[in-house]
């Protein structure tokens, strides 16, 4: 495992450029990982916000939300697993939420495996609770779908990082 100093860590707006790493990083993330084409439709998406986190100018990670009305859909989240446990997610989500929450975003809402303990960790950490699960939501392994709820983004404040 990596462990660089996060000072340099900044993110950005997805770029065509970055889609072979991001690639790079879901295919050994999710078992189910996002074709080329569903990144693609992030670049410049009038309803979304979807960043890359650079760190010494290697993408380290990415995550989005969609803007639905008033709430922020989170669609997806990874770090490398070279970059895992050093609060990178935690710096992500906060800066998603941040910007979804000036948008006008007043609740956020998400879906996660029901085994993903350190996701679901994760968003618990940001205020999200499980409101119901969704049996057998995942085509590829039949397993549950968690949907957790940030009910109050509107009083939502960054933690401190
Ligand atoms: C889930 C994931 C994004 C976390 O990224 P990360 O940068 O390692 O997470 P952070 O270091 O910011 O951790 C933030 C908090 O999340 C929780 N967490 C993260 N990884 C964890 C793990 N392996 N086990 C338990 N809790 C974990 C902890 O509460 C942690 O806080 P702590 O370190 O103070 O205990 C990363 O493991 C990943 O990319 N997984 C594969 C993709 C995925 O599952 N995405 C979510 C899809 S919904």
């Amino acid at each position: 495992m990596e462990t660089t100093s996060l000072k340099t860590l900044r993110f950005e707006p997805i770029q065509e450029s970055q889609i072979p790493a991001i690639l790079e990083i879901e295919k050994v993330s999710n078992t189910a990982p996002w074709s080329e084409r569903s990144f693609r439709n992030e670049l410049g998406h009038p309803h979304g916000i979807f960043l890359v986190a650079i760190l010494q100018g290697e993408v380290v990670a990415y995550g989005g939300v969609w803007l639905v009305i008033d709430e922020a859909h989170v669609t997806t989240i990874a770090v490398s697993p070279d970059y895992r446990r050093q609060g990178i997610a935690r710096r992500l989500m906060s800066e998603l939420l941040v910007k979804a929450k000036a948008e006008g975003m007043v609740c956020s809402t998400l879906e996660v495996r029901a085994s993903n303990e350190a996701a679901i960790k994760l968003y618990e950490s940001f205020g999200y609770t499980i409101a119901a699960t969704r049996k057998k939501y995942y085509p590829d392994n039949q397993e549950d779908a968690v949907v957790m709820w940030l009910y109050d983004l509107s009083s939502w404040e960054p933690p401190r990082l």
